[in-house]
């Protein structure tokens, strides 16, 4: 099975600018298809991929111009320092799950299979989907649903999440889907318990969280001139990216100097998010909702 086909590819290696001598990152190595391209430009310089998830190894390049790192990107500062280097040229990162997450039912990212609510990018962190499910306040569900999922009768799904742990624990795809599959018009099913799936899956791996973390730890760790390329898959990732290209902070609040001028630690490489074409998205269906943004460290 194929382990991921890389998205908005051209485009983002397009903008990353690669010095042929210079240092970059891959924050979210994955199946490797956007390393293996920037490694082609590459001829004394080196590449770092970053994967939280072990499974990514088997994808390693043969390059002694490569290096693996098993950590989460929201670690980039201090591991790119670990390995001696105090600033790199660009850093790209394609976020979220990559086909192999939906494709291995064990790891339970996926409603096509039966297996037990996992959905956990890192094996070595705790929090599990089924967790979340049987423990969190109704509350806190409803938030997910509607933040994450976009769902509009977050509150009912909820709801009827607590009544139903209540009788029994929620532990497998299966009966998680079947509650979905009450709560919609059978013609949005699948779409529905997508959405379902996909804010348990943000709120497993804490997906806002950690890009909050990695948009500053990127920010201190480029050099000046040197390209942050995101490629993002959900309103409120892109709207954070947005925000913090335009201003330097996650708030998005114009900061200005005392001549009144607009003072922001990045030049914006193209305003509009870079989409993928009608053929990209034929061929690969995943690509439908990528959002591809460009800064340049001043
Ligand atoms: C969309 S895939 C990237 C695919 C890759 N660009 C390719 O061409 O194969 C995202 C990858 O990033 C990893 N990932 C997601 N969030 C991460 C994080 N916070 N830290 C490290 N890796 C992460 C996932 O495990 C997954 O393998």
């Amino acid at each position: 099975m194929n382990y991921h086909n890389p998205v908005l590819l051209s485009e983002s290696i397009a903008q990353l600018g690669i010095n042929p001598s210079g240092v970059y990152i891959d924050a979210t190595f994955g199946g490797g298809g956007h390393s293996r391209e920037i490694l082609k430009h590459l001829q004394n310089g080196h590449l770092y991929g970053f994967d939280q998830d072990d499974d990514a190894r088997q994808n390693i390049p043969e390059s002694a111009n490569f290096t693996f790192v098993h950590h989460n990107f929201r670690y980039i500062r201090h591991f790119m320092r670990y390995y001696g280097v105090e600033q790199v040229d660009g850093i790209l990162a394609d976020l979220g799950v990559s086909s192999h997450h939906f494709d291995t039912p064990e790891r339970g990212f996926s409603f096509r299979f039966n297996a037990p609510l996992d959905m956990r990018m890192d094996a070595e962190t705790k929090l599990t989907a089924a967790e979340i499910l049987n423990s969190y306040e109704e509350s806190d569900l409803r938030r997910i649903f509607k933040e994450y999922g976009e769902i509009d009768n977050a509150y009912k799904l909820a709801q009827t999440i607590v009544r139903e742990r209540g009788i029994a624990a929620i532990e497998t795809t299966e009966e998680l889907k079947k509650i979905g599959q009450r709560l919609c018009n059978p013609k949005i099913e699948t779409k529905y318990v997508s959405q379902i799936f996909q804010a348990l899956r943000i709120e497993v791996n804490n997906e806002m969280g950690v890009l909050r973390d990695f948009l500053q730890a990127g920010l201190e760790t480029l050099k000046p001139g040197g390209r942050f390329v995101i490629i993002t898959y959900h309103s409120l990732e892109d709207r954070m990216v947005k925000n913090f290209f335009k201003t330097g902070n996650l708030e998005g609040s114009v900061k200005k100097d005392f001549y009144g001028n607009v003072s922001t630690p990045f030049e914006l490489v193209s305003r509009k998010a870079i989409v993928p074409t009608d053929e990209e998205i034929e061929e690969n269906n995943r690509a439908r909702s990528a959002k591809l943004r460009v800064a340049e460290k001043k």
